[in-house]
């Protein structure tokens, strides 16, 4: 049914840029007025801006109405799943609508910087507003929110104070006990490339190695579902991001709710490299008609304004310094983050992928 439904969409949008095709070429005639045509189009394109997002909740698109409230330019949402929409961007070629690529991780940012399918853009609003390290180094993305990948804990089998890094997880205590999702997700692929930045990747893969060792389970599901395992038994201690942690607790099933109050959260690497963070953000498209709107979204989600509400709808820290975050996750304590640029978590992807699979993490 879902599959049926995407399918008339992207019929609906073939035809809609097939149409848009046809109108370019005709308006070639003459020079001058391919120019006015050119200079119309320009104008009436101004007005609006087209945001393919990964992401699914309601306060985004409250935040979206407010933007077109300020300004004038419509914000025209196609929501999907990352990859999915990576694929149709690309499968659109030049042809595609799209203007800003918003997703999760630093990772996946880099992918569609990867595939030649973001372009640079400079903007003092985004440099005063966005910490250098929560930008793609060439400023093709610009992180939106902020979660760190944490430990979550059985607070009745786990004391905090037997907790401290990532890297004590690999020791002996620990065997049998570790919960984590599987190595084809980003958030782990990006959680490994920022070890390689830091301890190097002799040490990272050393770590990956000794996590597989104290695995609880092959990895299975997703972050939400090693908490439900903590739960069940199955092991004692998780790595997930903190968001999900927010949701569990703030949850509409009351099953989840339980799963999450039983639950400890700790932020490791405190006195050592700092806990792993990792952004959701968005990019302008290469091809964007619609390039200046999409710079301006952009500003307006990293402005104090919109943080906040943005951040709060994931539960999320946002990226704006200036903007404090919500009283659930102040709940949980400050912390040290890692100190690097989330650019590098993309250029160490591959590094990544290759020591998960000489360790065998799958
Ligand atoms: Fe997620």
């Amino acid at each position: 049914m879902k599959k049926a439904l995407f399918l008339v969409l992207a019929f609906a949008l073939l035809v809609l840029s097939a149409c848009g095709n046809d109108t370019t070429t005709n308006k070639t005639t003459s020079n001058k007025e391919s120019k006015e045509t050119k200079e119309t189009t320009e104008t009436n394109e101004s007005k609006e801006v087209n945001l393919y997002t990964a992401r699914h909740y309601d306060v985004d698109d409250e935040l979206y109405a407010k933007f077109e409230e300020e300004t004038g330019i419509k914000v025209n949402v196609i929501k999907g799943e990352a990859d999915e929409l990576l694929e149709r961007i690309k499968r659109e070629g030049d042809a595609t609508e799209a203007d800003l690529f918003l997703t999760a991780d630093a990772g996946r940012l880099y992918r569609a910087k990867d595939d030649g399918l973001l372009q640079a853009v400079s903007s003092d609003k985004l440099d005063e507003q966005v910490p250098a390290n929560f930008q793609d180094k060439d400023q093709m993305w610009y992180g939106l929110t902020k979660r760190a990948r944490v430990i979550i804990y059985n607070k009745e089998t786990v004391k905090p104070e037997e907790l401290s890094t990532y890297e004590a997880l690999t020791e002996d205590q620990w065997k049998g006990r570790v919960l984590i999702r599987g190595s084809e997700n980003v958030y782990n692929q990006s959680l490994l490339a920022s070890f390689i930045e830091i301890n190097g990747e002799d040490k990272a893969k050393e770590w990956a190695a000794g996590l597989v060792s104290n695995f609880a389970r092959d990895p299975e599901g997703g972050d939400r579902d090693q908490a439900k395992a903590i739960a069940a038994g199955v092991g004692d201690v998780a790595i997930m991001n903190t968001y999900y942690f927010g949701q569990m607790l703030n949850s509409e099933d009351p099953e989840e709710v339980k799963v999450a109050e039983g639950l400890g959260i700790f932020f490791p690497n405190q006195d050592t490299t700092g806990t792993h963070v990792n952004v959701s953000g968005a990019g302008v498209v290469k091809t964007s008609k619609n390039k200046d709107n999409a710079i301006k979204l952009l500003e307006f989600l990293s402005a104090p304004e919109a943080q906040g509400t943005f951040a709060e709808a994931n539960y999320e820290y946002p990226v704006n310094e200036s903007v404090e975050a919500t009283e659930l996750l102040k709940s949980w304590g400050e912390f040290k983050e890692q100190d690097i640029s989330l650019s590098v978590l993309g250029d160490n992807n591959a590094k990544s992928i290759l020591i998960f699979n000489e360790v065998g993490w799958k």
